[in-house]
């Protein structure tokens, strides 16, 4: 398959070829638009929702009142945090096996932009991650008052607090950079009018413009 894949604009949408016709086949199906699959999808969407969660969560933890109710937010934010932790690393390991890769959209500087884009969505979303974890095992690691671990008082405990120390760096540039992937895609959708952001939308959402090329459909 070519490496990128132009996207053609969804006025003029095409309907998809069924399954067994020899249009499936033809270089013209091959061309249409078509979606990542439903792992790929509800883990795209479900870590979206919840970074944006954990963020909001960690910049106002200091708006509720010392004690228990800020402890709470904290626990709260620990614990969704490690939940996008898990989606991360079963997101990563279904790409790297039998998650739908898609080529880029576009050609030249549009699709090295876009590979780059969302190499840095992965590297950021790990470093915010493993810091925030870091930080959690260098201070101690406590849950709604309970302490389940002591601070590390290992050499590393050291090297622990100062990843930690660089948790809502790494978060507020994953935010940013986020927005802007997420200002791309509306772009794409409602400038460009092309199915780019629809590869991403769950079929029901994404409208006949997307309608998969019966060759990558799950
Ligand atoms: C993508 C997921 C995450 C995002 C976007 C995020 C975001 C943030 C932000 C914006 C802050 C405030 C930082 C500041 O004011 O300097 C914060 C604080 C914090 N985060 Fe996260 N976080 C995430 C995941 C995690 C994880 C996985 C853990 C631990 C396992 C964690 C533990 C903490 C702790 C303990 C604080 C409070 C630090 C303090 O009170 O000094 N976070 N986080
Ligand atoms: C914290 C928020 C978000 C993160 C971390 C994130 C991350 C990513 C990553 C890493 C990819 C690449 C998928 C892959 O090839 O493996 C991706 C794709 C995509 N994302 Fe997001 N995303 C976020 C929010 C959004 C939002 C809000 C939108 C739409 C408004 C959006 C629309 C898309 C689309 C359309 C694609 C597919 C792009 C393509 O195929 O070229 N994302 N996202």
């Amino acid at each position: 398959m070519a490496d990128t894949l132009p996207l053609p604009a969804f006025a003029p949408a095409v309907p998809p070829p069924a399954a067994s016709s020899p249009a499936a086949s033809s270089p013209a199906a091959a061309a249409l638009p078509h979606r990542y699959d439903g792992v790929t999808i509800a883990l795209h969407w479900a870590s979206a929702g919840l970074i944006g969660l954990v963020w909001v969560l960690g910049q106002t933890r200091f708006f509720w009142p010392a004690g228990a109710p800020r402890s709470a937010v904290i626990s709260l934010h620990i614990l969704i945090g490690l939940a996008i932790l898990a989606m991360l690393a079963a997101r990563i390991t279904w790409r790297l096996g039998r998650g739908r890769r898609l080529p880029p959209v576009g050609h030249g500087l549009a699709a090295a932009g876009a590979r780059a884009g969302h190499l840095a969505l992965y590297g950021l979303m790990g470093l915010t991650l493993l810091a925030g974890l870091a930080g959690v095992l260098g201070h101690g690691f406590t849950l709604f008052g309970t302490h389940l671990l002591p601070p590390l008082t290992l050499a590393g405990s050291a090297i622990l607090k100062f990843a930690g120390g660089w948790h809502g760096v790494f978060a507020n540039l994953l935010v940013l950079l986020a927005a802007g992937h997420a200002g791309t895609a509306l772009y794409h959708r409602i400038v460009l009018r092309d199915a780019t952001l629809a590869r991403m939308l769950p079929r029901s959402f994404a409208g006949r413009e997307s309608s998969p090329c019966s060759v990558y459909d799950v």
